[in-house]
C-alpha cells in the first residue's frame, strides 16, 4: 500500500477530478479498491441502512459496451448544455476555464473503456418509483445514504495514489448498463460511475474556490 504522507486538509483539498492523469496502463490491483471500499463503508447511512452496493467493473468487454453508452451519455449532456446556455442568453462565466473541463471530460468520455476500474455505487431500490419519485426527504436520504461512503472511496484512492471523478454520463441509458452488468434494474438504483486507475504523477493543486464567506450565511438566509 503506497499512502501519500497528506495530511487530511491536503486529502481534502487535492481530491480532484482526475481525467487526463489517470494511468490507463497501469492495472489496479483489487486488494486496494477492496480497502478503499471498507473505508467507504465507515460512511453515515440513514437508520443505518447501509443500503449500498459496489460494482467493479473490470472486464475489458464489459467496459467497452459501458463505453459505448457512456459516449451517448455525454451527447446528451453536452446536447442539454447547450440548451442551457441558449437559455441564460450567453457565455460560460470563465470560458477558458469551462473550455478546459469540456475537453477533460470529453477526453474521458473517448477514454473510459480503458480505464483500469469503473466502479458503479448503487442503491438498493428505485428511487424513481412513483411512490418515492416526488417525496423530497426520501430522495435526500437516499443519495445522502451513498454520496459520503462514494466519497470516502474517493480519498481512500488518492490516499493510495489514485485517481477518480465523479460520473453520471451513463446514467441516462441505466437501463442498457444494468443489461449489461446484470444489475436487477427493477430493484437497485445506480448512483454515479467513478473511473478508477493510478494517476500521472501525484501533485493536485486544490481547485480556484470561493472565499468561504461569499457563500456562507449565519443566523439567517
Ligand atoms: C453530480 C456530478 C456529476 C458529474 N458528472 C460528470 C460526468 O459525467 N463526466 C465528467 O467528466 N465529470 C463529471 N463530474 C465532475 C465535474 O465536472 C467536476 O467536479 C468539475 O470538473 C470540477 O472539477 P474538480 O472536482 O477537480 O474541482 C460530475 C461531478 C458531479 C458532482
Amino acid at each position: 500500500m503506497s499512502l501519500h504522507h497528506l495530511t487530511p486538509d491536503q486529502l481534502m483539498a487535492t481530491t480532484r477530478s482526475v481525467r487526463k492523469r489517470l494511468d490507463l496502463t497501469k492495472p489496479v490491483e483489487m486488494s486496494l479498491i477492496e480497502e478503499c471500499v471498507q473505508l467507504a463503508m465507515q460512511a453515515p447511512t440513514s437508520s443505518i441502512g447501509q443500503n449500498w452496493q459496489f460494482l467493479v467493473v473490470c472486464d475489458a468487454e464489459k467496459k467497452r459496451r459501458i463505453a459505448k453508452w457512456y459516449r451517448k451519455g455525454h451527447e446528451v449532456f453536452l446536447q442539454r448544455r447547450a440548451n442551457a446556455q441558449k437559455d441564460r442568453q450567453g457565455p460560460p462565466a470563465n470560458p477558458s476555464a469551462d473550455a478546459r473541463t469540456q475537453t477533460s471530460i470529453a477526453y474521458l468520455a473517448d477514454s473510459i473503456q480503458d480505464v483500469p476500474v469503473l466502479l458503479i455505487p448503487c442503491l438498493r431500490g428505485r428511487l424513481n418509483h412513483p411512490d418515492v419519485s416526488s417525496d423530497l426527504v426520501y430522495q435526500a436520504t437516499m443519495y445522502a445514504s451513498i454520496i459520503p461512503a462514494v466519497w470516502n472511496f474517493m480519498l481512500a484512492a488518492r490516499a493510495r495514489g489514485m485517481g477518480s471523478c465523479w460520473t453520471t454520463s451513463h446514467l441516462h441509458y441505466e437501463r442498457e448498463i444494468a443489461d449489461i452488468l446484470n444489475i436487477p434494474y427493477h430493484e437497485v438504483t445506480q448512483v454515479a460511475l467513478i473511473p478508477v486507475a493510478y494517476t500521472l504523477g501525484s501533485d493536485f493543486k486544490p481547485a480556484p474556490a470561493q472565499p468561504a464567506d461569499a457563500i456562507m450565511r449565519v443566523d439567517s438566509w
